[in-house]
């Protein structure tokens, strides 16, 4: 298992009977080259010691948030930010229900809440508690965050019951995990990332802008970073925290997003134009804000600097010239759009995609999209970082043919 040599796993315990199993899991971890941090719940350090995790992942094991000791390095916020994935196991009913209702109170809970990376729920329970409906709608919308869940399995349960409530395998969630984790296919690469909007000032209080949130392009930023890339993430005005091991760089113009890209362009792998970029800005900024009248009140508008153009036109014909990839949001011509837009900007990749109706575009968690390569496209939806993965799936084969530089 590959994918976990050099990633840090950090291994979440609830208290159920084979919170034992744990103990192998944290060993397989471990042996396939992965850095194990453990935090247990109160519940779990009465089935298995923390000793014990301590002893199999050679550090100390997080059990209580309000520990002094525990806590001199923000214990509570470390392992979330440590984390490569997070692996809930074995997942009980009361820590489903906890961690769905966005709760805080103890070592799994607190680190859920604190990361940022993928989840993998290993569940394990009575096979009636399984199937009640209050533990399914808790697991329903756990996936419906994106996180994923591994078993239960079917079988003899401790408690003499028969049927799915087993905690999977070790050897079975460890492979869950690599599959999580996913290849480390970017690493050695630069990635820039543009996302969210940009403010174009009309005087010092007023803009134009569009109502673009930079979750696609964050999602795009958080999932090359953790694919191994060296990526830069040119944010626009948005309210989203620094993605972890990014750099982030903020503007709120077209030019100073254009400015900040260029500065980053010199040896770049992959370039993602994911945010909405005005096309316009007023030609004269008003140094005072403007005062109200009885007339109409023209407003001049210019060009700004195209940025996925140029960064075409910058590397065109050049020998390891970066992969492009643009977006094209669109509210109607979608496909003719994107493949006007392919030829034109000298894109490899146009991610297409239809705004203005729900489940898709702007805000939201989900998004949908076609993408529309020269040859082929493929239409994908899902979280916006599914949809990412699926994007640099594609980005990642057109830089393995690329020309060497
Ligand atoms: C012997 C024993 C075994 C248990 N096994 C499970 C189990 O497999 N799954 C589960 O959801 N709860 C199980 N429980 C109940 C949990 O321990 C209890 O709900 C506890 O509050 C869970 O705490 P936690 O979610 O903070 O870890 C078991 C309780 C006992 C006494």
């Amino acid at each position: 298992m590959s994918e976990l040599s050099g990633r840090t796993i950090v291994l979440g315990v609830g208290g159920g009977i084979a919170a034992y199993k744990a103990c192998e899991l944290a060993r397989l971890f471990v042996k396939g080259g992965a850095t194990v941090r453990v935090a247990m719940t109160t519940a779990a350090t009465r089935f298995v010691g923390p000793l014990t995790f301590q002893a199999l992942s050679g550090a100390p094991v997080l059990t209580d948030v309000l520990d002094p000791g525990q806590e001199r390095t923000y214990g509570h916020l470390e392992l979330g930010r440590a984390a490569d994935l997070l692996v809930i196991a074995p997942a009980t009913a009361d820590l489903l229900a906890r961690l769905r209702a966005g709760m805080a109170d103890d070592a799994v809970t607190t680190t859920a809440l604190a990361c940022d990376c993928p989840v993998l729920l290993a569940p394990a329970m009575n096979v009636r508690m399984w199937s009640s409906p209050a533990v399914r709608e808790n697991v329903a919308a756990l996936e419906k965050r994106g996180w994923q869940t591994v078993g239960p399995a079917s079988g003899a349960l401790a408690d003499g019951d028969v049927g799915p409530g087993r905690l999977s395998e070790p050897e079975e969630i460890a492979a869950a995990a690599a599959r999580l984790l996913g290849p480390r296919d970017l690493s050695g690469r630069k990635v820039v990332v543009t996302a969210g909007p940009t403010r174009e000032p009309i005087d010092p209080v007023r803009f134009i802008s569009n109502p673009s949130t930079g979750r696609m392009g964050f999602a795009l930023a958080k999932v090359a970073a953790r694919r191994g890339a060296k990526v830069v993430l040119v944010a626009g005005p948005v309210e989203l925290p620094d993605p972890i091991k990014v750099k982030v760089k903020r503007v709120e113009t077209a030019e100073e997003m254009a400015a900040a890209v260029d500065d980053e362009a010199g040896d770049l792998d992959l370039f993602v134009g994911a945010a909405a970029v005005s096309d316009y800005r007023p030609r004269d900024v008003a140094a005072q804000k403007k005062k109200k009248t009885d007339e109409d009140e023209p407003l001049v508008l210019t060009r700004t600097p195209d940025i996925l153009a140029s960064i075409g036109k910058r590397f065109a014909g050049k020998a390891g010239a970066p992969v492009v990839v643009g977006f094209a949001a669109e509210t109607e011509g979608l496909l003719e759009n994107a493949k006007k837009k392919l030829a034109s900007k000298r894109c490899d990749l146009v991610v297409a995609n239809k705004v203005g109706r729900p489940g898709a575009g702007f805000a939201g968690d989900r998004n949908r999209v076609v993408l529309v390569g020269p040859g082929e496209r493929s239409h994908v939806e899902g979280t916006k970082e599914a949809v990412a993965e699926a994007i640099l799936d594609w980005a990642v084969e057109l830089l393995d043919n690329r020309r060497p530089r």
